[in-house]
């Protein structure tokens, strides 16, 4: 896939997509905001594949954050052959009574950077003729938890567009929508994960490779996990009034 730049790479899902990645012999283009962990991170693939490691520290909730590793993955001197927009957290609030700031935070990352990042790299992989994005989205499109789900759904629904827009070109799109996965994401947002059983998560390493492995077919959509695709057709099939009042705002786990 070449060189491969991937947001939120410090930690999670991100991590383990950019040691896969370098692991098979890609270089790397890490991004996120703590720029401790991106050197050290940088530092340990290095030493372990022998790949060259580019670190980019950009804040995604701001405009200029976001159009900076959209130049960076569009930048036509140092081709990038993949993109993964992967960064993203849960708001840990509920809308009533919780911060403004936050919520216009969650939009900025999950879906605003998304988009700014995906113009940026869209116009040059087309422009060249190839080139993969992969977007992280979520089971919890397809649920009504509040403003996460809808973020989620828009990164779905985005990148199923973008994907057909960029098919003549050459360039594949695909949004993988995983379920739960042991990662910073839940104690970052004072979720208590040990309220679900351990059989409702997924090993982070195989969301990353099955998500990959999607991406390099040009697969659209994906659910890295049989258990999460057998519970993504009982939710198309249920009512949206039953899927509002099982998997609805106060639902997310949140204590
Ligand atoms: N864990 C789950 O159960 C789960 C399930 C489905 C989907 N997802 C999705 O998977 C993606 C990765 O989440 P994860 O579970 O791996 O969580 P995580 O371990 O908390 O990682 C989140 C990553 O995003 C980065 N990030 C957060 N805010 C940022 C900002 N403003 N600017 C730049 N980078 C930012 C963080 O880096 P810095 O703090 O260093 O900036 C970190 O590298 C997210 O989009 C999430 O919605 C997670």
């Amino acid at each position: 896939m070449g060189t491969a730049l991937v947001t939120g790479a410090t930690s999670g899902i991100g991590k383990e997509i950019a040691w896969q990645l370098a692991a098979e012999g890609n270089d790397i283009v890490l991004v996120a905001r703590r720029v401790d962990a991106l050197e050290a991170l940088a530092e340990r693939i290095r030493n372990f594949t022998g790949q060259q490691v580019e670190i980019l520290s950009a804040d995604l909730s701001t405009e200029d954050g976001a159009k900076a590793v959209g130049a960076r993955a569009a930048d036509r001197n140092r081709p990038i052959g993949l993109v993964v927009n992967n960064a993203g957290f849960g708001l840990g609030q509920d809308f009533i009574s919780g911060s403004l700031d936050r919520e216009l935070g969650g939009i900025d990352v999950m879906a605003r950077a998304v988009l700014i990042i995906c113009h940026a790299a869209a116009n040059e992989f087309a422009r060249r003729g190839y080139g993969a994005i992969l977007n992280i989205s979520s089971m919890t499109a397809l649920t009504a938890q509040g403003t996460y789900s809808a973020h989620k759904a828009w990164v779905r629904t985005f990148s199923e567009g973008l994907a057909e827009t960029l098919r003549p070109y050459g360039v594949s799109v695909t949004v993988s929508c995983p379920g739960l996965v042991h990662t910073e994401f839940h104690e970052r947002t004072n979720v208590d994960s040990s309220q679900w059983p351990e059989i409702a998560f997924i090993p982070v390493e195989k969301v990353a490779s099955r998500s990959l492995d999607a991406a390099r077919r040009g697969q659209v959509i994906v659910t890295p996990s049989p258990l999460y695709k057998g519970a993504a057709g009982v939710v198309r099939a249920m009512p949206r009034w039953l899927v509002r009042k099982t998997a609805g705002p106060g639902r997310s786990g949140r204590q």
